[in-house]
């Protein structure tokens, strides 16, 4: 099966994804598509040779995008990090599209709940566990259906960025296998 990954900032969970298929004989990442030409998953992709299509905002909404999908054919598409919304006119042709989100959906979804904003969120909330959600993605932000979920304990944590660290971990120890465990259920 073919995974291609969807992400705009560092990557680090594309990194861990593409290192995970590298061993399996199931599945294997084979595109990074990027809307930041300067983001570290395109160095990444290439530390791996992994192939890169880097785009923006109009070519997402337009042709563009889909065309270059049509080159690759992935069988599951898989957003890691990817901070813009994902077009319905490739959710129609491309249905199998997940996403990682740093929360507890549906608690801090939503548009512009991403990244740190969740976490400082979080903080201020006083929330004493917080964690990580792997869901479908559908024409709405954070609502698709959840596939996988999993909490961490924050109350020793003073930061966001302490906060922010605690999830990576998890992400890293969960993205990769539950992914691996949707392809073979397929
Ligand atoms: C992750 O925390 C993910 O949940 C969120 O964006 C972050 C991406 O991190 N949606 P990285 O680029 O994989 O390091």
């Amino acid at each position: 099966k073919k995974i291609v990954i969807f992400a705009s900032g560092s990557g680090s969970n594309a990194e861990k994804i593409i290192q995970y298929f590298k061993s399996s004989s199931e599945a294997m990442v084979v595109a990074v598509f990027s809307n930041n030409p300067n983001a570290k998953v395109l160095d990444r992709a290439k530390n791996h040779q992994i192939p890169a299509v880097v785009f923006n905002k109009t070519q997402l909404n337009e042709s563009f995008v889909l065309q270059q999908l049509h080159e690759y054919q992935p069988d599951l598409i898989v957003l890691a990090g990817f901070l813009l919304k994902f077009p319905e006119s490739i959710l129609k042709e491309y249905p199998k599209v997940i996403n990682i989100h740093p929360a507890l959906l549906p608690k801090y979804g939503g548009k512009g709940m991403y990244g740190m904003n969740v976490h400082q969120a979080v903080l201020e909330n006083k929330e004493k566990e917080t964690g990580i959600t792997i869901h479908y993605v559908n024409e709405h932000y954070d609502e698709g259906e959840f596939i996988f979920q999993k909490s961490v304990n924050i109350e020793d944590c003073k930061t966001a960025e302490e906060i922010a660290h605690k999830i990576h971990e998890l992400e890293h120890q969960y993205f990769p296998e539950v992914i691996g465990k949707l392809i073979t259920n397929h």
